[in-house]
């Protein structure tokens, strides 16, 4: 009897620890040393020290857990609790608005993006997302695209009948189209392999994504086009959310707070060490386009816009116009 007693009460100490700590898995497909690993690492110190350790984050990066599809299914069914996907990877999940932010050219800076992230219009997307079960916390920063390939890409002939791996998205299919080039969408973490054997010739991302994944192991030249933008929604699943006690949630929207500001102060430093290590490497040549060549890149791209306006819909691209000026 006694024994039991014992046990039980052993039993009960363990399940109490077990409940009284909260985990949150949040799953990424980037390397650590970028800045939306550095800054879920971030958010995941601060969660613990502002809940008192009520709430443990796990932070599993470079797709260790789920790639770019499966990571969206496993946040929906509560496999994972957190994800940051790139704004270009919603469109599967029937949220086709994001993709506005993949069309070429649309910002002309971080600046002008903030006026859409930090403002009204990038709340209202965010509520968007609510019908499916997904909560969006917060748009952390990466940085502006450039294209590579193992040929040079000054002129946009030069992209003329070259695969490209893009993301999940619509807008840079059309995108990678309106230079003659044909698009391939892949997972993040099969696009190191992808180039180096060849599957596909070419590929486009910030710095940052480009240098962690060693894509300048596979790319002879890389075009510093900043041609459209790489960002993140910070997404929770919304009834894992709404179950959290109130204040542990406002500790945690506070832990996401901090992280946000330290994610978007981060993300250029952490694209143009990129920027050095890639030029240290010797490996890539790095190329900066006259202003006639990006100007021409510009104009052969300006009919994804309309192409693709009522795929995003109209109200959101004149919304993110009229905020942006
Ligand atoms: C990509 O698939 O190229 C990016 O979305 C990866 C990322 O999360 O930055």
């Amino acid at each position: 009897m006694k024994l039991k007693a014992i046990l039980a009460a052993a039993l009960l100490a363990v399940g109490m620890s077990v409940s009284a700590q909260t985990i949150i898995k949040f799953s990424h497909v980037v390397a650590a040393d970028t800045p939306k690993g550095k800054a879920s690492v971030f958010f995941a110190q601060r969660a613990g020290e502002l809940t008192k350790g009520k709430v443990k984050v796990e932070v599993y990066a470079n797709s260790a857990l789920y790639k770019d599809k499966e990571e969206m299914e496993a946040l929906q069914i509560g496999s994972v609790q957190m994800l940051a996907p790139s704004l270009a990877k919603f469109g599967p999940l029937g949220v086709k608005e994001f993709e506005a932010f993949d069309l070429p050219f649309i910002f002309d800076d971080t600046a002008d993006l903030h006026k859409v992230t930090q403002g009204p219009v990038g709340a209202a997307l965010l509520a968007k997302l609510e019908p499916r079960g997904i909560k969006g916390l917060a748009y952390w920063d990466n940085g502006f695209k450039s294209f590579s390939a193992n040929t040079p890409l000054k002129a946009v002939a030069d992209y003329k009948g070259k695969k490209f791996r893009i993301q999940s998205s619509k807008v840079l299919e059309e995108e990678i189209r309106s230079v003659g080039g044909i698009a391939q969408v892949m997972a993040f973490s099969e696009v190191y392999q992808a180039l180096q054997t060849g599957v596909v010739d070419g590929t486009e991302n910030p710095i940052s994504n480009f240098y962690t994944q060693k894509m300048h192991e596979v790319q002879k030249h890389l075009s510093l086009t900043n041609h459209g933008y790489l960002g993140y929604a910070v997404i929770v699943n919304k009834k894992f959310w709404d179950g959290l006690p109130a204040d542990v949630r406002g500790q945690l929207e506070q832990a996401m707070n901090e992280a946000t500001v330290y994610a978007n102060k981060i993300a250029q430093e952490e694209n143009d060490m990129s920027l050095d290590g890639v030029k240290k490497s010797g490996k890539t040549t790095v190329y900066v386009p006259t202003k006639e060549e990006r100007m021409a890149l510009k104009k052969a791209m300006a009919p994804v816009h309309t192409k693709m306006a009522d795929r995003v819909g109209k109200d959101t691209l004149q919304q993110i116009y009229q905020a942006t000026g």
